[in-house]
Order: structure tokens, then sequence, then C-alpha cells
């Protein structure tokens, strides 16, 4: 039975973890202060799954997660990162608080993550032995959009990191990435503003789950891909300029 350790599990990683349980694979689910899809997960899928609070702003949390992840579930063989902060920072009222709350659970928790949950990984028996999916942005590295540089600065680390994790650790783990485009909306942004961002996009539709899902399988399946972002947005990323 795979295991997965899963960060980020209130709304795209809660649909990723369901579908993994679906496909028989056990998984540590790691939140900050909201439990209730854990909970839920729980309720269906008893103690395949197991449950972690952590802030993941502080670097030890990394090891402590995976330490427990690999305690309970007797191991791991992927490693999916979702956990992001999405708040609006106007360059002029830019904080190092705002900074770090983005920066440190985006980025800085891939790496401190990654370097711990890599050794155990390399127990596993195969060729490929594990596989990271850290999930970014598609806006990151073409166009930007303003008043959100902290959210963008930490999903761009992210993405280098993505390149620089897929190098250090392979041959046997591979470490690939899905830039998001608009999927589910985030809840302070109003329905209008949301339906602009959606009609953006070339197929006038918003990314669906299902195929975040099934891109998400791929990754976990694929054997000759590594140091990949892959752009997941309704064609946005080809529809010009943000504002
Ligand atoms: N939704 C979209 O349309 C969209 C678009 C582009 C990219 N993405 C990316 O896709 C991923 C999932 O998006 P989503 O909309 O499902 O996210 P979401 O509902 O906003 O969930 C974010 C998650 O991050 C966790 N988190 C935040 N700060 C944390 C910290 N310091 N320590 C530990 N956990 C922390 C939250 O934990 P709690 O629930 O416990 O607070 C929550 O589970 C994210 O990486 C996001 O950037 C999404």
């Amino acid at each position: 039975m795979k295991r997965a350790l899963i960060t980020g599990v209130r709304r795209i990683g809660y649909h990723i973890s369901r579908s993994l349980l679906e496909s028989g694979w056990r998984v540590g689910v790691v939140y900050k202060g909201f439990r209730e899809p854990v909970e839920k997960l729980r309720e269906e899928f008893g103690n395949r799954v197991v449950g972690l609070a952590a802030d993941l702003s502080l670097w030890e949390e990394g090891k402590r997660v995976v330490e427990e992840v690999v305690s309970l579930l007797g191991g791991v063989d992927a490693f999916l990162h979702l956990s992001s902060p999405y708040e609006a920072t106007p360059l002029e009222l830019l904080r190092e608080e705002q900074v770090d709350l983005h920066f440190k659970p985006i980025a800085q928790a891939f790496l401190a993550i990654g370097k711990e949950v890599y050794p155990y990984m390399l127990q596993n028996s195969g060729s490929v032995k594990g596989r990271f999916v850290a999930f970014g942005d598609w806006a990151t590295n073409t166009t930007p959009y303003r008043n959100y540089s902290a959210y963008f600065i930490a999903k761009g680390a992210l993405h280098t990191a993505v390149k620089v994790l897929a190098k250090e650790l392979a041959p046997h783990v591979l470490v690939n990435a899905i830039a998001l485009g608009p999927t589910l909306k985030p809840p302070d942004i109003p329905e209008n503003k949301w339906q602009e961002y959606i009609n953006k996009t070339p197929l006038k539709r918003p990314v669906s789950i299902q195929d975040v899902v099934k891109l998400t399988h791929y990754l976990l399946e694929v054997e000759s891909m590594t140091g990949e972002i892959i752009t997941l947005d309704s064609g946005r990323h080809v529809a010009g300029e943000c504002t």
C-alpha cells in the first residue's frame, strides 16, 4: 500500500487526498488549524488517514511531520506540497511578517520537509523510490499580477526549488510541480471578480478538480520526468497581460 505525505488539505488537497485514498493509498495530511477536512477523510477512510497539525512556517516542524508520518504509516512514497497562504500585500504596505507568512510555508517548508523525507524514500524498493509534487501558480514565471508580491516571490522560490531538488535527489526521487490557474475561488475574492479571471482564460472555464487530480496521479506514476513545472490553467498563460 503506497503512502503519501500531503500538506495543505483544506480544498484542492482534500480532493487529491480523497482520490489517493480511493486508489488504496494511506495518507498523512498536514494542516495548520482547520481540521474539518481531516475529520471528513477519517470518517470515510478510517485509520488509513493520519492528521497532523503543524505550522510549516517553523523549519523544525518539517522534521517532526516527516518522522511522525513515517512512524505511523511505515514509510513514505510521495510528498505533495500544497500548503500556501494567499494574501494581498500591496507593496506600500508590505512588511517582513507578510514575506515570512508566505515564504516559509510555501518555499522553505518544501525544502525542510524534502530534505527530511528523502532519506526515508531511499529505503523504498525499485528504481524510482519516491516522488515530490509541488503546487505552484501559472502567473509566477510569466506575468505576476499586482498586489501579491509576497505570494509570487514565495511561489517563484518554490518553482526554483523544484528544479534544484530534481537535480539533488536524482536518480531515485522525481520532483515535479503543477502550476495551477484559477481552480477554486479564494474566499475573499468577490464572485464577479472571479468570473472576470475565468473569462480571461481562453477556455472560459476554471481548471477542473478532476484534471488536477488526474495530473497529480500521472506525476505519481511517471518514471521519466523530473524538474518539470506543468501549467494547468485553462490556457490562461497564453492570454496575455494581468493587471
Ligand atoms: N485555488 C486556486 O484556484 C489556485 C490557483 C493557483 C494555485 N493554487 C495553489 O494550489 C494549492 C491549493 O490551493 P487551495 O485553493 O486548495 O488552497 P487553500 O484552500 O487556500 O488551502 C491552503 C492550505 O495551506 C495551509 N497552510 C497555510 N499556511 C500554513 C502554515 N503556515 N502551515 C501549515 N499549513 C499552512 C492551510 O492550512 P489550514 O487549512 O489548516 O489553515 C490550507 O490547508 C496552493 O498551493 C495554491 O497556491 C490554487
